[in-house]
This record gives structure tokens, sequence and C-alpha cells, in this order.
């Protein structure tokens, strides 16, 4: 199988809306979420300027652990206390950092991080993980990349049902 990506074009929201789609296509007829967690990491990585980790954590029950990624290996393990990512599993709300040095608990995988946008991933009540986007350039993420990562955040948790 191969799959064609062609570059995205136009306004921000339209260039979202593109990727949307190439995602749905990527994870269509695919349940597991490994693989969809690691096609959905490389396309997003690749198809998005200026990033240097585009990955995922999951919930094991206790602690976010590392899943499929692009970018520098990262911290394994993240306590729902600490970081930027447990900021979200534990709030449940996008958190969109445009100086990750000014986040207190912010922790450091990759020394070229500047700013950093976490979405967590809930099945109703149930923790699944968080998708995770970090950035070498202050301020990288603003309210279209939240809306836009959002949306290809919700198309992978379609894609487990
Ligand atoms: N910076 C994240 C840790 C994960 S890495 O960015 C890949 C945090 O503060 O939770």
């Amino acid at each position: 199988m191969s799959f064609s990506f062609p570059p995205l074009t136009g306004s921000k929201p339209e260039r979202y809306a593109q990727l949307l789609e190439q995602v749905r296509a990527l994870l269509h007829d695919e349940r597991d979420r490994i693989a969809n967690a690691a096609n959905l990491s490389a396309l997003v990585y690749h198809a998005l300027p200026d990033l240097n980790w585009v990955g995922f954590y999951f919930f094991d029950g206790s602690e976010l652990v590392v899943g499929p990624f692009q970018g520098l290996p990262a911290c394994v393990r993240i306590p729902l206390d600490k970081g930027v990512c447990g900021a979200a599993a534990r709030t449940r709300q996008t958190q969109r950092v445009d100086d990750v040095h000014a986040f207190p608990g912010h922790i450091a995988c990759d020394s070229a991080s500047r700013s950093e946008l976490v979405v967590p991933l809930y099945r109703g009540e149930a923790l699944i993980g968080v998708f995770d986007l970090d950035s070498p350039l202050p301020a990288r993420f603003d309210g279209d990349d939240q809306r836009g990562l959002e949306a290809i955040a919700a198309a992978y948790l379609e894609s487990l049902e």
C-alpha cells in the first residue's frame, strides 16, 4: 500500500482541513492504537513546519508512558502532576504554552523545545493519553493550530472505536 500526501495549501484553516482529510484516510480501516499513533505522528511531523517533536503518551493507569513519536528520544514516564503533558491529562484541557521555560514544572526532553501544545485524549471518562507537539520556535502554536490539532486528535480517538 502506498499513500500520497500532497503539500498543504491555502490559509491555515484550509491547510488543517486538508491535513484532517489526510489523517482520516491514513487511519481509515485500522483500529490499532499503536499503529495509528505511529502513522499519525509521522504524517503530522512531516506535514507541519517548525516542529521538533510530535507524538503520544499513553496512560497506563498511573502515569503517562511514551508511545509512538517523531523526534529525539524522550522522557519515558510522566506523572500526572508533572509537566505540560500531565497538566493536559489532569485538567482535560489542551495546554498551549508559548514559552515552555515560563511553565512551572515543564519537563525538558529536548532542550531545543521553546513552545508546546498538548491535547488530552479521553474516551468518555477514560483517559487514553495525550497528543504532544513541541516546537523550537517561541509561540509556534496559535488558535488555528489548537483547533486543527484538536480535530486531528478527535479523528485519532474516533479511529479506535
Ligand atoms: N515537555 C513535556 C514532556 C514531553 S516532551 O516534550 C516530548 C512536558 O512538560 O510534559
